[in-house]
């Protein structure tokens, strides 16, 4: 079978990696991929929101299955795109349709959800540029932090936590007033700060049944102990060593069976990744965030943990036959390490040669902002690379994760030296 995956980061490097170990899988396709994934397929330099251009790659390529790794081609409908289309409406695609995809589109949506099937979050009101002033009334009858998000997309930023109420409305005022976050703060949720711990848990789910992936904990700031800004993920580690039986099974019964009810109550039809954003408070799971696609860089220690066939849970995904499925996990932990380029989340430079990649052993160098220049490798991204190993314990994975982030290098480089430093 050929099989395309669509975006262009670590994610989308690790899914490749997993894909091609499989004997069911003919020929891959990324679009537009990296460097790392040249390597294992065929990389193809189109912008998988342009729909038309998929189109014609799946149609000259022979494609049947379409994993679509990012949110904004779902959040746009590309599902959505290949059901009304007569010539792609057979082709299998991993990734919801557009009304599901605002799980992760919306969040007023997503806790409206949860609300509706009593899936344990944080208590919440939601508030437009009309009703600012209840808005800050609101915020007056809680306790500080104070919790913001923007409603919509807004490329991992739209979260705010104050510790100060005029912080908070004078926050608020430029969301909802100044479009802070353009369109996607139009409208705001206001919500209970929760304290806890967070991981991330994720299924594969054909709308009616899902398998359970590997478990994973990421690590959002720049900054050693968890400090400075946000970024989209500087490390990870799976299985996470607090979420014990017990809480899987709460999280199983709690938050998991009754979001894939829900979705089929409110008939959602839904084929792909479910990634639950979870906060443990106390024993109890909440859940902070629903993403309809797989984590970054937490794919990068998910794909690795998984011993099964992926394309076939993919195929009986796209089928809708996962109750006929096992999965089967690697029993080891394994690790992953976000080599970054200088300055990023803020301004950082593109295009500096990479090197030492030669020199990696025991391990998995994920691409996540790369490009190929000739023959050399050069940074594309904020991200560049997620070094992934395993080990009996998290521990000893990542001393290997370590011993080969040092290998690879290149101008302004940082990693986190403390991933794994809470558990
Ligand atoms: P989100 O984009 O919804 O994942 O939020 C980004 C980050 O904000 C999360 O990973 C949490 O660290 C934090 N966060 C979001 N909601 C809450 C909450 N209700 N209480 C505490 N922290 C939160
Ligand atoms: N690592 C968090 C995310 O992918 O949203």
């Amino acid at each position: 079978m050929n099989i395309l995956i669509l975006g262009s980061g670590g994610r989308e490097h690790a899914i490749a990696w997993k894909i091609m170990q499989s004997p069911k899988v003919e020929e891959l396709f990324i679009a537009p991929g990296n460097a790392g994934t040249a390597k294992l397929g065929k990389n193809i330099a189109i912008n998988p929101e342009d729909f038309q251009a998929v189109k014609e790659l799946v149609l000259e390529n022979n494609i049947s299955l379409v994993v679509v790794g990012p949110e904004a081609p779902l959040v746009a409908g590309v599902h959505d795109f290949f059901l009304a289309d007569e010539e792609l409406k057979d082709v299998k695609v991993i990734g919801p349709q557009k009304e599901a995809a605002q799980l992760e589109g919306s969040k007023e949506f997503a806790k409206e959800f949860m609300m509706r099937h009593n899936i344990p979050t944080a208590a919440y009101e939601s508030f437009t540029a009309e009703t600012l002033e209840d808005g800050y009334k609101f915020l007056e009858t809680l306790k500080a932090p104070y919790v913001l998000k923007a409603d919509g997309l807004a490329a991992g930023k739209g979260v705010l936590i104050l510790n100060d109420l005029d912080e908070a409305k004078k926050e608020l005022k430029e969301m909802l007033s100044n479009q802070k976050f353009g369109d996607a703060s139009a409208k705001v949720v206001i919500e209970e700060f929760l304290d806890g711990i967070e991981m991330s848990c994720f299924v594969l789910t054909d709308g009616k049944n899902y398998v359970t992936l590997p478990n994973a904990k990421d690590y959002k700031r720049i900054g050693e102990g968890d400090t400075g800004l946000n970024t989209g993920g500087m490390g990870a580690v799976s299985p996470v060593p607090f979420a014990d039986d017990a809480f899987l099974e709460k999280v199983e019964n709690q938050v998991i069976k009754p979001t894939i009810e829900g979705l089929q109550k409110d008939n959602l039809p839904y084929k792909g990744f479910v990634f639950f954003g979870l906060i443990k408070v106390g024993d109890e799971p909440k859940v902070i965030e629903y993403n309809c696609r797989m984590g970054d860089p937490e794919t990068e220690v998910v794909m690795p943990r998984i011993q099964s066939d992926f394309v076939e849970l993919l195929e009986k995904t796209g089928e809708g036959t996962l109750d006929t499925a096992t999965i089967e996990f690697v029993p080891k932990s394994a690790t992953t390490v976000m080599l970054v380029s200088g300055g990023y989340p803020e301004a950082y430079e593109k295009g500096k040669e990479i090197s030492g990649l030669e020199n990696t052993r025991y391990c998995m160098a994920f691409h996540a902002g790369t490009k190929l220049d000739g023959d050399k490798v050069l940074t594309n991204g904020g991200r560049v690379i997620a070094v992934s190993a395993y080990g009996n314990d998290f521990k000893e994975a990542l001393e290997k994760s370590y011993e080969n982030a040092k290998e690879i290098s290149f101008d302004g480089v940082y990693y986190r030296k403390d991933i794994g430093f809470d558990l």
